[in-house]
Formats: C-alpha cells, sequence, structure tokens
C-alpha cells in the first residue's frame, strides 16, 4: 500500500443549500479532488444538478473537478461540463452508441477521460480504449443514490483493472465509487485501487478532516 491515495469527496452528500462551503471546507479538510455526480432521471433513477452548478463551483476551489456524468446519451453536454470547468469528465459505456468516440471528444475538449463501470458491466469493456482513458471507475453501488451498501463482489475486478493498467504502463486512476468508508477502503486499497470518492463518509460525518483521513489510512 505504498501508492499516493487520492480522496474525492462526491458533492452528492453535502449541504446543497451552502455547496460553496461545504466544498471550500474538504478542500481545507485534505480532500485531492472534488467529485460531482451529473444525474438525468433517465440513465439513473435519480436527479442531481447540471453544467451550471460545476461552473458556479470552479471559482470556489483550486481541486480538479471530477465529472462523473449519469445521463444519456452523453455526447451533446461533453463541451457544455468542459465549458464550466471540468477537469475530468467520465462516462458509462452504456450511455452512448460509441464510447472510443466519446472518450476521443473528451480528450479534443483537454479533459482527462474517464470510464465507469457498473456492477454488472465486464472489466473487457474498456480492454480496447485503455489507450484513451486517463481514469478507470468502479461502481461498488449501484449508480443513483449515495449512501448504499458496498457490493463486496467487485472487489476481484478491481484486481483485475490494476492488473490490466499496470500493462499499459501508463498512469490510469483505478477509482472506486460507492459505499467507501474506512471499512470497505482496506479491502478496495488491497486490490489495488488508487482513487476512492466517499459522499457520505465524509459530508456525512462531523469531522471532515478526521474522515478523509481514516478512509485515507484505514484501520
Ligand atoms: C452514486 C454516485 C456516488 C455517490 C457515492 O451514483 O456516483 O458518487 O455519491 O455516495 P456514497 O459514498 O455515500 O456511497
Ligand atoms: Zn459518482
Amino acid at each position: 500500500m505504498t501508492r499516493n491515495i487520492i480522496i474525492a469527496p462526491s458533492l452528492l452528500a453535502a449541504d446543497f443549500a451552502r455547496l460553496g462551503e461545504e466544498v471550500r471546507a474538504v478542500e481545507a479538510a485534505g480532500a485531492d479532488w472534488l467529485h460531482l455526480d451529473v444525474m438525468d432521471g433517465h440513465f439513473v433513477p435519480n436527479i442531481s444538478f447540471g453544467p451550471l452548478v460545476v461552473k458556479a463551483l470552479r471559482p470556489h476551489t483550486r481541486m480538479p473537478l471530477d465529472v462523473h456524468l449519469m445521463i444519456a446519451p452523453c455526447d451533446p453536454y461533453l463541451e457544455a461540463f468542459a465549458e464550466a470547468g471540468a477537469d475530468h469528465i467520465s462516462i458509462h459505456p452504456e450511455s452512448g452508441p460509441h464510447l472510443h468516440r466519446s472518450l476521443q471528444r473528451i480528450r479534443a475538449l483537454g479533459k482527462k477521460a474517464g470510464v465507469v463501470l457498473n456492477p454488472a458491466t465486464p472489466v473487457e469493456s474498456v480492454m480496447w480504449v485503455l489507450d484513451l482513458v486517463d481514469i478507470i471507475m468502479v461502481m461498488t453501488v449501484n449508480p443513483g443514490f449515495g449512501g448504499q451498501a458496498f457490493i463486496d463482489s467487485q472487489l476481484p475486478k478491481v484486481a483485475a483493472l490494476r492488473q490490466a493498467i499496470d500493462a499499459t504502463g501508463r498512469d490510469i486512476a483505478l477509482q472506486i465509487d460507492g459505499g467507501v468508508t474506512p471499512v470497505t477502503a482496506r479491502p478496495l486499497l488491497e486490490a489495488g485501487a488508487d482513487t476512492l470518492v466517499a459522499g457520505s463518509a465524509v459530508f456525512g460525518k462531523p469531522d471532515y478532516r478526521a474522515a478523509i483521513a481514516a478512509i485515507r489510512q484505514p484501520q
């Protein structure tokens, strides 16, 4: 576990009446990236926010804005999120007809590109686009809501992706999203994850600094 661990608090669990304040608080508490969950009520059964909120938050932080698109189709909105100030744009293979083309588009917009695998989505979905990805994210819950139970059947998927990433010799983040806590972080880091999204395990706690430190150095 000598890897540098990135912690990305998910804004979904923040107080939406005080978003700017919440973002500044997690940054001051040691967060590395800010994870922004965009939901359309169609690709996932929930609706969150769009590029206007990303744009509004951009001046409030120096953290990379890690945008997780749970919208279909995703292609018509890539430019809007890039212009809003997203640094990373991650998409699900199921959210458009041509994953390779969407990733090319994100790269052409000057952003880091990510692929997100749902619990039932096989690792093979990303194997032929590895040259175009900067981030591979494994969902350890079904996308749509914060605070769900961790799906531990995904641990072997994380280990398989670690091997595939190492074989590329490229710097690709192996990110986990869903049910991350100080308890679930340990097996995830052991399986080779290096980037952990955490919503309720950070914003749901009274002390953000202690919460982030507990995930970074699991018991
Ligand atoms: C779920 C989102 C997650 C969510 C995680 O669709 O992609 O980022 O905010 O929430 P927790 O960490 O509470 O499981
Ligand atoms: Zn997410």
